[in-house]
């Protein structure tokens, strides 16, 4: 089994889905949100490219609109994207359609991959679990910030290519090394991030503290055939 990575989604071509399982990372905060949303019990997620599209769902289906632009709540919406908005009173058995600046876009790029899990911090393990049952190759897609590689995605994607143990790329290897440099202190890493400080400067930094959380839910969303992200099936999804 091989493990790739690419640092942002603009480098990710359909080529590099071919016959492996893509692992979207947007630790701040779209896929971290995606991940907390499930496990308090939401319907499944679907990720749309723009607020328009996400408004017209509104009015078709009743789902509930999740998103921000520069982390602010998109005007209109329902929700913005700190995953503390997510709690089960909120969300439990309602759809969600999640309209972000980089996560969702991740998410739409990776689709045309063999299969597509999102991951952050909160189910890291779960995920590597996942990858090594399936055995498939696999390429961890970071979403990175505003076109440039987040070091907080680079730290996330690094700890599974640890974790994962199989023969890494180049571009894993080197996430990996950045990893092992912030093992010990998360969040420390999401402090120094560009989108970290950023959310730290417009009143979000109860997000870093809850992102940098490790290990704390089995949940694994997976693209399923509607382009909606929802639980794995089996044992806690
Ligand atoms: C993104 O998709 O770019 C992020 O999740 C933005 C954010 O939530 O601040």
């Amino acid at each position: 089994m091989k493990i790739d990575l690419v640092l942002r989604h603009e480098d990710f071509t359909p080529d590099h889905g071919k016959g492996r399982t893509a692992v979207v990372v947007d630790v701040l905060r779209a896929t971290t949100s995606i991940v907390t949303a499930l496990m308090n019990g939401s319907g499944p997620i679907l990720p749309v490219a723009t607020a328009g599209e996400a408004f017209e769902l509104r009015e078709k289906q009743r789902w509930l609109l999740a998103g921000e632009r520069d982390g602010i709540m998109i005007e209109g919406f329902d929700f913005g994207n700190s995953p503390l908005e997510f709690t089960r009173e909120r969300v439990e058995g309602r759809s969600l359609v999640f309209c972000t600046s980089n996560g969702t876009k991740s998410v739409l790029k990776a689709s045309v991959a063999d299969e597509v899990v999102a991951a952050s911090f909160l189910n890291a393990a779960s995920v590597v679990e996942h990858l090594k049952r399936s055995g498939r190759d696999a390429i961890i897609l970071c979403a990175g910030t505003l076109g440039k590689p987040s070091l907080e995605d680079t730290v996330c994607g690094g700890m599974i290519v640890h974790r994962l143990n199989r023969r890494p790329s180049a571009a894993a290897s080197e996430a990996k090394e950045t990893y092992l440099e912030y093992r010990d202190n998360i969040l420390a890493c999401l402090r120094e991030s560009f989108h970290g400080k950023h959310l730290i400067n417009i009143g979000f930094e109860k997000d870093l503290e809850y992102a940098a959380r490790t290990d704390i839910t089995k949940v694994v969303p997976v693209l399923d055939e509607e382009g909606r992200l929802v639980l794995k099936p089996g044992p806690a999804g």
